[in-house]
């Protein structure tokens, strides 16, 4: 490392974000599997992608078919699942794209270290907070099934913990919430928030 140095680029993230019209930052989904999570960031990211803003969504499904795909499911590769999703929407920021990231991402030390990677004031967490019991019975992947017979172990909820987080950015109680609702929330916030330009798109 001592022999690494960081250049400074002639384009800076202003630059971009000045083309785009808004500003880089991510919105952070946590939440049960089976909340709902990659559900309302795609309806988010479909609303301001719409709206004409420049967006990317990464889940924790699909990411680990590729950059983490050597991770499983215990505490340690949980911890880098997070560390490398937190530094890829660093980068995201740095471009001035605003970044969907919904992970389980369980534990609240980990979500607060991707808040300092990320920067807090880019970072929103949002909480979809969706009672086990309803991610039991709506099991869109039949996992929960798999989990409770013990056919697959560490799963988060049965055998492996989700630390709620006590202050999120913004708290979605799906039981209660139509989807149209939270995106609206959601949209509304990053608007109020200054993420998107003023100007109508
Ligand atoms: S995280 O806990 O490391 O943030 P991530 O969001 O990447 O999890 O992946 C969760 C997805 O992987 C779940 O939605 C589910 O489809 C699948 N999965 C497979 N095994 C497990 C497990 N043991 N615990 C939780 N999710 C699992």
């Amino acid at each position: 490392m001592d022999y690494l140095i960081w250049h400074a680029h002639k384009v800076s993230r202003r630059d971009r974000e000045r083309i785009k019209n808004q500003k880089g930052c991510v919105l952070w989904f946590t939440g049960l599997s089976g909340s709902g999570k990659s559900t309302i960031a795609n309806e988010v990211e479909y609303k301001l992608n719409k709206s004409g803003y420049h967006t990317y969504l990464l889940d924790g499904d699909n990411l680990r078919h590729g950059l983490n795909k050597d991770l499983g499911f215990d505490y340690k590769d949980r911890v880098e699942n997070i560390r490398r999703v937190a530094e890829v929407a660093k980068l995201f920021v740095d471009a001035g794209v605003i970044v969907l990231v919904a992970f389980i991402s369980p534990f609240k030390k980990e979500r607060e270290k991707a808040r300092e990677t990320i920067g807090r004031e880019n970072f929103i967490e949002i909480f979809v907070d969706t009672p086990l019991e309803v991610c039991i019975k709506r099991d869109p992947k039949g996992l929960y099934k798999k989990a409770l017979n013990g056919e697959i172990s560490d799963f988060t909820g049965i055998d492996s913990p989700y630390e709620k987080p006590d202050n999120p950015e913004i708290h979605i109680k799906t039981v209660d919430t139509e989807i149209s609702e939270a995106v609206k929330i959601i949209y509304n916030f990053l608007e109020q928030k200054g993420f998107l330009a003023n100007e109508q798109k």
